[in-house]
This record gives structure tokens, C-alpha cells and sequence, in this order.
């Protein structure tokens, strides 16, 4: 049974400070190295469907990810969310809208859309209003925090090597993440009209595909 109301809302720090405070800048590199331990971004990869028409990401950060889909997939057409202004290298292909996305509509529809490390920093009221946008492409592939005591042991283990910022944002994260069945309805994913898979990984992630049937 779902029971979204054991999630903990706290405010992130990364979201509250300049994007250029040291502190933002070395969290970020944290936030490349969780990453990489937690091995969503090539699941995300692996995921992408191979026909889709369009590839767009939500919250794309330092635009890491997006620059690896862009080199993984020249020809397909790339848009990215964030309140962060683009990266310096930010591949020609690709439109980076930035600003609230509460505020957008989607650049490009019907194609893939991707979440990592994302969709968490909302309410389910939020999240609900966000489904409106997020329903209006085929495929949704998610990574976001397995809200469990594990990932919460595992962050605490990790505290020695990260900044204090990190050290607060991981665990208010996975305090604000999912458990199988919440994000999926928090964002109205019918199962009529979706073929919705969810996996926990041990590493602290819960993903999400959702194909349109
Ligand atoms: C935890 S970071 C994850 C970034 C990236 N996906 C990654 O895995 O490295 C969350 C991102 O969401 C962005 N963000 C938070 N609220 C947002 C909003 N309302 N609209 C657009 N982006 C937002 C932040 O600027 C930040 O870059």
C-alpha cells in the first residue's frame, strides 16, 4: 500500500544557494561522484528506447547526463530543465530551457522523457501538477531515492568523504524519496495506459520506465 505521507519535505541546500558558492560547486562534484556509485545514469542510458523521436530531461543539473545522451544519440533532438543556467559545453543539439518547470510546457512532446535525482523535491501536490507535463511523452524513465533504511545507513557511511552540504542534501533526499507504487501514482500514471516497471537497487536508487501502451 502506498503511504506518501511518511515522506519528509526538508528544503535541499544546493536549491537554495548561489549557483556559483563554492560550496554549490564542490556538492556538485559530490553529487557526480553519487552518481556514479549509484549507477543510474547508464541504466537511464540503457533504457532509452532506441526509436525514440526526442529526449528530454527534467532537473539535468550540470548537464552531465544530458552531454553522455547527446554523444550516445547525435541525431535525436534534446531539451533540459533546470533552474541552473546551461553548461559551458552544452552539446549544439540540445535546448536548455532554464527556470521553474512549474512554469514551462514541454519544448518537445511524445518522445522520451528522463528524472534523475529529481522528482523527490516534491510534494504530492507538486508531483501531481508535474504528471500534466510528464504524461505528455511515451516514454518515463525515473531514478530518484529508495526511501528505506539501507540507503540511509549507506549515506551515513559515506559522510567522511563529502561537504557538509552534501552530507545534509543526501539524507533529507532519501528521507523525501519513494517507495514502489508512490511516484508512479503521484504522477496519475494509469495502468490502462501505462506499462509501468519499478526496481530497488541496493545502492539507494528506486527506478521507474513507464511505456505508453
Ligand atoms: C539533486 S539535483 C540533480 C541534478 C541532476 N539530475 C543530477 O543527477 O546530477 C536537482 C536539480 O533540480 C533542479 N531543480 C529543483 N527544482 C526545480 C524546479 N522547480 N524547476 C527546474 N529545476 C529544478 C535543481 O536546480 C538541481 O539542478
Amino acid at each position: 500500500m502506498n503511504n506518501l505521507s511518511t515522506r519528509k519535505l526538508t528544503p535541499e541546500i544546493l536549491d537554495s544557494i548561489s549557483h556559483d558558492d563554492p560550496g554549490a560547486i564542490r556538492s556538485r562534484r559530490d553529487l557526480r561522484r553519487i552518481n556514479r556509485f549509484m549507477g543510474s545514469e547508464s541504466w537511464i542510458l540503457q533504457n532509452i528506447p532506441p526509436d525514440t523521436s526526442s529526449i528530454t530531461e527534467v532537473g539535468a543539473g550540470d548537464g552531465n547526463l544530458l552531454t553522455k545522451i547527446a554523444g550516445a544519440r547525435p541525431g535525436v533532438p534534446i531539451a533540459a530543465y533546470d533552474l541552473a543556467p546551461p553548461p559551458a559545453d552544452l552539446p549544439a543539439h540540445a535546448n536548455w530551457i532554464q527556470g521553474d518547470l512549474f512554469a514551462q510546457t514541454p519544448d518537445i512532446q511524445g518522445g522520451t522523457l528522463i528524472a534523475n535525482l529529481f522528482l523527490h523535491h516534491f510534494t504530492e501536490m507538486e508531483l501531481s501538477s508535474l504528471g500534466r507535463f510528464i504524461r505528455s511523452f511515451k516514454a518515463i524513465i525515473t531514478s530518484e531515492p529508495h526511501r528505506a533504511h539501507i540507503p540511509l545507513f549507506m549515506g551515513k557511511l559515506a559522510t567522511p568523504f563529502v561537504h557538509p552540504y552534501t552530507r545534509h542534501d543526501m539524507r533529507v533526499s532519501i528521507e523525501a524519496g519513494f517507495r514502489p507504487g508512490e511516484l508512479p501514482a503521484a504522477l496519475g500514471l494509469d495502468p490502462a495506459d501505462y506499462r509501468i516497471t519499478e526496481t530497488t537497487d541496493w545502492r539507494g536508487s528506486i527506478r521507474m520506465v513507464a511505456r505508453k501502451k
